[in-house]
């Protein structure tokens, strides 16, 4: 594997002026366990956003109401929360592609790094634009009479949640004043460039946190669960027993970690 450098990923690269670094950023230099990583993430991700389909399309989601399944945006319409989870994972997958934008060789090969970067930074807007979204759903569907009034943030997934989405918030107009729109000195970017790629990666990790926690809050308004009436020595053969929303929704969870497991083995450094 080579270094940051040499994959023309250098904190330098990024503090200069994009015209000069016109270079593609090649991603030749990857080993070959990260190409795999970053291949399967691909696959993790179009496999996401069909679960998330298929979860909020299950008339047990939406507790055997079949006219509750798909999702809507209109705060009167009963489909409403499931707008939440749906746009929530679309803005892990761009998140996704914006983390790996320097990495993934089908982006890094073919553009120059100017251009990776607007990648990167058109990535994370969107998943600030979705994820708004995904919030204004979540309050509309317990802040609207028709739909039942419902208590707001009394979960940690929520608190959670809102504290990985005002970060969002923050690192992405700091990296849109420092390093997109460069508005900032030379040294001034060299001192911002760790704390970006830290908090990016704090809150990268913290989204797929923020999803865990959320498909358990709906597991526990679900009750998922199944009753023994002996000791349940063997639960793999009793997986079934659970509502298929359920497994469902724990499939979901596991690909969250998959992912996150193996974006980090992509972006991995020596
Ligand atoms: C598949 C992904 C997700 C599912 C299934 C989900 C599910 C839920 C559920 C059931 C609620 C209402 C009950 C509660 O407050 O726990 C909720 C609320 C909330 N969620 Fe999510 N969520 C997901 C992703 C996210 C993400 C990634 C964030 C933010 C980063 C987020 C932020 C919030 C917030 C702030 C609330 C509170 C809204 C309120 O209290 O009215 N959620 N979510």
């Amino acid at each position: 594997m080579s270094s940051n450098k040499q994959r023309g990923h250098s904190m330098e690269a990024d503090l200069l002026p994009t015209s000069s670094a016109q270079t593609p950023t090649p991603s030749s230099q990857l080993s070959s366990l990260q190409l795999t990583a970053a291949t399967l993430t691909q696959v993790l991700c179009a496999t996401m956003l069909v679960q998330v389909f298929v979860i909020i399309n299950n008339a047990e989601f939406t507790f055997g109401n079949v006219d509750n399944t798909g999702f809507s945006l209109d705060k009167e319409s009963k489909k409403v929360f499931n707008a939440h989870p749906v746009l929530m994972t679309v803005s892990f997958v761009l998140m996704t592609v914006g983390k790996l934008a320097f990495t993934l060789p089908f982006i890094t090969n073919r553009l120059s790094r100017p251009k990776v970067k607007v990648v990167h930074g058109s990535s994370w807007l969107l998943a600030l634009v979705s994820s708004s979204l995904a919030l204004y759903a979540v309050f509309a569907s317990h802040n609207v009479e028709s739909q039942g009034y419902k208590a707001n943030m009394y979960s940690l997934h929520s608190w959670v949640g809102i504290a990985v989405f005002a970060a969002m918030i923050g690192n992405f107009l700091i990296g849109s004043v420092a390093f997109g729109f460069q508005l900032v000195s030379p040294e001034t970017r060299a001192k911002l460039m760790p704390f970006h790629k830290l908090f990016g990666n704090l809150i990268y990790y913290g989204w797929g946190v923020a999803m865990i926690l959320g498909l358990l809050s709906r597991s526990w308004i679900l009750s998922c669960g199944y009753s023994v009436t002996e000791a349940d020595v063997n639960p793999v053969a009793h997986y079934n027993d659970l509502p298929e929303t359920c497994r469902q929704m724990n499939g979901l969870g596991m690909e969250v970690l998959a992912t996150i497991v193996l974006v980090s083995v992509a972006s991995m450094k020596n």
